[in-house]
């Protein structure tokens, strides 16, 4: 989204109340090489069309010339979801997680679940993600390899039914440091069906969401589980979503660390604490 997303219209107002310019770079028609004339550090912000474009984004990230938040290397890292794996090994609970590489790779369902999900490893805005009876495997198998096929290994999930209750919470960091959280309702009809925005990503239904010590401490483990280097601190925004699992408890879903909606209408404060990073960053 060339100017943002509608998001970003408090993001631009702390921006100016602290006296800080900014300037909106589409980075599919702006030379990478350039940027140190019109900019000091670049905050990535709604590259949605990534995904679609993935080696072409990275390509251009890897060119430009000004500091990047967050960082190339997170950035690298965490547009695939195999990092969930990592951060399992780290012993940070998360959705159990298979992948799937190959077209003709062989995997089973998750056992003792009504449904499961096949989704991208590198997605956003839920596309490409769909839900299926545990008995639909042949559709789900087609799923995956159409995924496979259009350039993103796919990945295999239980389907966690909390998210039908509205479970899934978003907490967003701003230096590492909770900022404020909310919740998402369920984004996978079963029958498919789903209302896109310019084809970007699905409408979602969020709301404010007080999140439970719990789920800070997840969140907390999880951020410290990041590749940044001992110069880089923490990310300058970090959200991780969250679902509950069969008995109740808060495991990561996926970390958003690229070009996350901040859902800064629901903290009057949350704006200014980015923009206090950004600060800190030039
Ligand atoms: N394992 C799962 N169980 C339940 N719902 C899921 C699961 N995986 C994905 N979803 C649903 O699909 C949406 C998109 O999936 P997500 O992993 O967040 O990818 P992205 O937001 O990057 O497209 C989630 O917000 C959630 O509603
Ligand atoms: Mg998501």
């Amino acid at each position: 989204m060339p100017s943002g997303d509608p998001d970003d219209e408090y993001l631009v107002a702390a921006l100016e109340h602290a006296g800080l310019r900014h300037v909106w770079i589409p980075w599919s028609s702006t030379d990478p090489r350039s940027l140190g004339d019109l900019i000091d550090v670049l905050v990535l912000r709604s590259t949605w069309d990534y995904t679609d474009n993935y080696p072409q984004f990275m390509q251009w990230l890897g060119d430009v010339d000004v500091p990047i938040h967050n960082p190339l290397g997170i950035v690298q890292w965490s547009s695939d979801k195999r990092y969930l794996l990592d951060l399992a090994a780290a012993g940070v609970p998360t959705v159990p997680t298979v992948i799937v590489q190959a077209a003709d790779q062989e995997w089973q369902p998750p056992e003792g679940f009504a449904e499961f999900v096949v989704k991208p490893t590198r997605g956003a805005g839920s596309k490409g993600a769909k839900r299926f009876a545990a008995a639909d495997v042949e559709a789900a198998r087609e799923h995956a390899i159409e995924l496979i096929s259009s350039g993103s290994p796919a990945m295999v999930q239980p389907y966690l039914p909390s998210v039908d209750e509205g479970s899934e919470t978003a907490l967003v960091h701003f230096d590492g440091v909770f900022s404020h959280s909310i919740t998402k309702g369920p984004m996978l009809s079963r029958d498919g069906v789903r209302q896109m925005v310019d084809d970007l990503y699905v409408v979602e239904s969020i709301e404010p969401r007080q999140a439970s010590a719990t789920q800070r401490e997840v969140a907390q483990r999880a951020i410290a589980a990041m590749p940044m280097n001992d110069t880089q601190g923490a990310p300058l925004y970090a959200r991780v979503d969250m679902i509950d699992d069969e008995n109740g408890a808060p495991i990561v879903l996926e970390l958003e660390l690229v070009e996350p909606s901040l859902f800064f209408a629901f903290d009057p404060a949350a704006a200014d604490r980015f923009v206090a990073g950004i600060r800190v960053r030039i």
